[in-house]
C-alpha cells in the first residue's frame, strides 16, 4: 500500500547571510506564499541577529521562522551561543541542527547533534536534522553505511516531538550538482526504512527533505521522487521569486 505523503517542508536556510534591511526579502516571500495554494509549510532560517523582526514580520502569515544551529544546554556560561529556548523567544518555530558546514566548521559530532535535537523538542522547536554523505564517502562506496551510521547516532532513540530530517549529501551543497532522482531515491528509501525500524508507524510520518543545489529548474524533478517531502534550499531561497518557485512545485 502506498503510503500517505505527509505535508511537505520548504525551508531556506539562508546561512551567514542577511542584514535588517533583508526584511524586504522576507516581506516578499510572505506576499508570494498567499499566492499558493498553502499545499506545503514554508520556513525561512535567517541568521539569529534578524530573527526577532522576521519572525515579527512573519506572525499570522503561511511563513514560518526557524533559527540554524542552537547549543544543548537551555542557559549558562556558552559565550557566543544559542539555546534552543532562545530561539523560541526570539520567535522561532524550528531549527535546522548538524548541518554539514557546522560539522565541519564546528566538529560537531553525531553525539553532539542527538544532544541538540533533544534540547530543540525540549524547548518545543521543530528539529531540522541534517544528513549527508562527502563526495569521498560516495565514491568510496560508503553512502549508505554513512547515512545509517548517522541516523543511528544523530537522533535520539525515542522520538519526543515532531521531527524531520534532511538529506543533503555534501558535494550537491552549493556546486550547482545534484544526484540523480534514482540516487536520491535510494538514499530516501534508506531513511525511510530506517526511521521505521526505529520508530515504528511513527517513522513513516517524518518529512524527509532533500538539500543541495535546489533551484527552480530542477525541484519539480527532485521533489517527485518517492519519500522526498520537501526541501531545504540555501542560495535560492535568497532570493525570493527563486523560492517561492521551488515552493511552487507544490501548487
Ligand atoms: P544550497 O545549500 O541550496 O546552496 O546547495 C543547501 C544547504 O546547505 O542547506
Amino acid at each position: 500500500m502506498a503510503r500517505t505523503r505527509p505535508r511537505p517542508l520548504v525551508a531556506g536556510n539562508w546561512k551567514m547571510n542577511g542584514l535588517r534591511t533583508s526584511i524586504a526579502e522576507l516581506k516578499r516571500i510572505i506576499a508570494g506564499a498567499k499566492k499558493l495554494t498553502d499545499r506545503a509549510d514554508i520556513l525561512v532560517c535567517p541568521p539569529a541577529t534578524v530573527l526577532a523582526s522576521f519572525a515579527a514580520a512573519a506572525h499570522g502569515s503561511l511563513v514560518a521562522v526557524g533559527g540554524q544551529d542552537c547549543h544543548s544546554q537551555p542557559s549558562g556560561a556558552h559565550t557566543g551561543n544559542i539555546s534552543a529556548e532562545m530561539l523560541r523567544d526570539a520567535g522561532a518555530s524550528a531549527v535546522i541542527l548538524g548541518h554539514s558546514e557546522r560539522r565541519m566548521d564546528h566538529q560537531e559530532s553525531d553525539a553532539l547533534v542527538q544532544t541538540k535535537t533533544a534540547a530543540a523538542w525540549r524547548a518545543g522547536l521543530l528539529p531540522i536534522v541534517c544528513i549527508g554523505e562527502t563526495k569521498e564517502e560516495r565514491d568510496a562506496g560508503a553512502t549508505l553505511s554513512r547515512i545509517e551510521r548517522q541516523i543511528d547516532e544523530s537522533l535520539p532513540p525515542a522520538l519526543e516531538g515532531d521531527l524531520v530530517i534532511a538529506y543533503e549529501p555534501v558535494w550537491a551543497i552549493g556546486t550547482g550538482v545534484t544526484p540523480t532522482s534514482a540516487d536520491v531515491a535510494q538514499v530516501h528509501a534508506l531513511i525511510r526504512a530506517r526511521l521505521a525500524d526505529r520508530y515504528g508507524g511513527k517513522g513513516e510520518a517524518i518529512r524527509i527533505l532533500y538539500g543541495g543545489s535546489v533551484k527552480p529548474g530542477n525541484a519539480m524533478e527532485l521533489m517527485r521522487v518517492e519519500n522526498v517531502d520537501g526541501a531545504l534550499v540555501g542560495g535560492a531561497s535568497l532570493k525570493a521569486d527563486e523560492f517561492l518557485a521551488i515552493a511552487g512545485v507544490y501548487g
